[in-house]
């Protein structure tokens, strides 16, 4: 089937794409006692195995991956991180071998779930001990890239943020270009979405371009400033504009001042919980599941921001798949030994 992507340009039917999630997502009206008119898309129900905003980029990814004959991906991530499950179930549905670079971020009950999960699609795993570690390991996974060692391997990036992965998202945002034009919602007047690696907020800036939409997407910025601005978040949009481009997509190139990020919901440091943020996971709760690190910051800032008589449209980009059954099997023997130590104290 043909995604929107497709549907309105013929010519990216040519870019590799592996099917693995349920689209078109719904939209859903809310009322959550604010003075703008707030709108939720669903990214949640991307995927009944795991889902949430990966899935898009993991289409494209997968779909690269199958194309240059690979059959093992590696990526990177923090010792939770939704990316890094998100990869290495969809990998395990697809019979690709995944393998993962953990750096360390505060552990949370959500953290050890996650980690829970992981175990049951038997990735191999390596932690570094801190953060600062990561660019000499990224380097040395890269060497063995560049000197083609391990052939077989399709490196992801952290949070599947490649200029492949975010065509996922230019699809996602004519998928609800097309959800307006069909009369589900009228045209939001500003978007807001977490910023990590910033592949979703580029994606979707590119697609309301291209689709000459006249919304305002702003990225909220939940990870630290060197992996979340503007300069990155523009060039990795201009990148996957060039591969449309490449392919006889018409799709613009776009400049620093079609970006908007806001800065300061981030709080203390990364997986670090905001009051803020936890009075939304509150009120939130019988609507969309939030978390502390990324969709909780998130509709803060939006309740923060948007100003009153304004159409707004949060886009939750957090999995809502259920995962009791898959941590009901988890078998922690599966992880290397320095893993068991972040569930000492939680038996
Ligand atoms: C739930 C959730 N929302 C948003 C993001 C950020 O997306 P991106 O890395 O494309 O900016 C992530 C990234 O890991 C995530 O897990």
């Amino acid at each position: 089937m043909p995604n929107s992507l497709e549907k309105r340009f013929p010519n990216a039917k040519n870019i590799a794409r592996t099917s693995i999630s349920v689209l078109p997502t719904p939209v859903q009206k809310v009322c959550a006692g604010n003075d703008f008119s707030l709108w939720i898309k669903r990214d949640d129900l991307t995927s009944a195995d795991y889902g949430g905003n990966k899935i898009r980029k993991l289409e494209y990814l997968f779909g690269d991956a199958k194309k240059t004959a690979k059959t093992e991906v590696w990526t990177v991530g923090a010792i939770g991180s939704h990316h890094v499950l998100a990869t290495c179930i969809h990998a395990q549905n697809l019979g690709f071998k995944s393998a993962a670079l953990h750096f360390p971020q505060p552990i949370t009950e959500h953290v050890r779930t996650n980690i829970k999960a992981l175990s049951t699609t038997h990735p191999k795993l390596h932690l570094i001990g801190h953060k600062t570690g990561l660019p000499k390991a990224l380097f040395k996974v890269k060497l063995k890239e560049w000197l083609s060692t391990e052939p077989q391997v399709y490196y992801i990036p952290g949070g599947g943020s490649s200029a492949m992965g975010t065509l996922g998202y230019v699809n996602a945002a004519l998928e609800l270009c097309d959800q307006i034009d069909e009369g589900h919602l009228p045209c939001p007047d500003e978007v807001y979405v977490a910023a990590g690696t910033c592949g979703t907020l580029a994606g979707l800036t590119l697609g309301f371009a291209m689709a000459g939409k006249k919304i305002k997407t702003i990225g909220v910025r939940v990870v630290e400033k060197f992996v979340s601005n503007i300069p990155l978040a523009c060039r990795l949009a201009n990148q996957t504009s060039d591969i449309l481009r490449a392919h006889h997509v018409d799709a613009p190139k776009l400049k620093h001042a079609d970006f908007h990020i806001i800065n300061d919901a981030f709080g203390a440091g990364y997986g670090l919980p905001t009051d803020e943020g936890m009075k939304c996971v509150q009120a939130y709760k019988n609507i969309v599941k939030l978390e502390p690190t990324y969709t909780a910051k998130t509709v803060a800032a939006m309740h923060r921001f948007a100003k009153p008589n304004l159409n707004i449209l949060y886009w939750h980009t957090l999995s809502g798949a259920d995962l009791s059954k898959r941590v009901q099997r988890a078998d922690l023997s599966n992880l290397p030994d320095t893993y068991l130590d972040f569930f000492e104290d939680s038996q």
